[in-house]
């Protein structure tokens, strides 16, 4: 089984669905109704014909994960309030299949403050090159204010050590954007 925590339109499923077996299940939560009702929507055009099941359920509660080998979190353990993020981490990590593997994508806060500063302004260039305007993002970054709260890359790789982890690996870093996978 495959959950995807966090399942937003469904983008990482969808993308998934080509390249594994259809004997694999799809879950997803998300803790947005629409979100929900949009991925199963966006699920079904695609064509994803594999068992799926899409569910509201707020993360910062904990989850349920019968059966997971594979548990992806794609800019979605940003928004778990810090006090609950250690607990999601643990309760990922005891109920998955011995050997599943965690993919986790974040934004993280810079190592160093310098590079933190040029990431934001690279990032923010990128934005207009996409045809955002500067009034645009900086909505985002209020609407975001407080409640994205990023770690740094070493903090979630360290949390996720400690929640028993065996193996743990940076596979992708773009400015403040970094993708980690982890082996039971
Ligand atoms: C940036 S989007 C994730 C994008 C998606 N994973 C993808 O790859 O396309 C973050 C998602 O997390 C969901 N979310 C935020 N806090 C949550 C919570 N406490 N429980 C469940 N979902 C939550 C939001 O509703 C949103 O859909």
């Amino acid at each position: 089984m495959v959950y995807d925590l966090g399942c937003s339109t469904g983008t990482t499923l969808i993308n998934l669905d080509p390249v594994l077996p259809p004997d694999v299940d799809f879950v997803g939560f998300d803790n947005s109704d629409e979100m929900v009702a949009q991925c199963i929507k966006n699920l079904k055009d695609n064509g994803v014909t594999r068992k799926f099941e899409i569910k509201n359920s707020d993360l910062n509660m904990g989850v349920a994960l019968p059966n997971a080998s594979v548990v992806v979190m794609c800019l979605t353990l940003q928004f778990i309030r810090p006090l609950y993020r250690e607990r999601l981490l643990q309760d990922i990590y005891n109920q998955m299949n011995e050997n599943g593997c965690l993919i986790l994508v974040e934004k993280v806060h810079g190592e160093d403050s310098l590079f933190n500063r040029m990431f934001i302004k690279y990032y923010y260039d990128f934005k207009r090159r996409n045809n955002y305007n500067d009034m645009e993002i900086a909505q985002k970054r209020e609407a975001l204010e407080n409640v994205l709260i990023p770690y740094k890359l070493h903090e979630n790789r360290e949390m996720i050590l400690n929640k028993g982890f065996r193996y743990c690996e940076t596979f992708f870093k773009w400015y403040n954007f970094a993708g980690i996978v982890a082996i039971k």
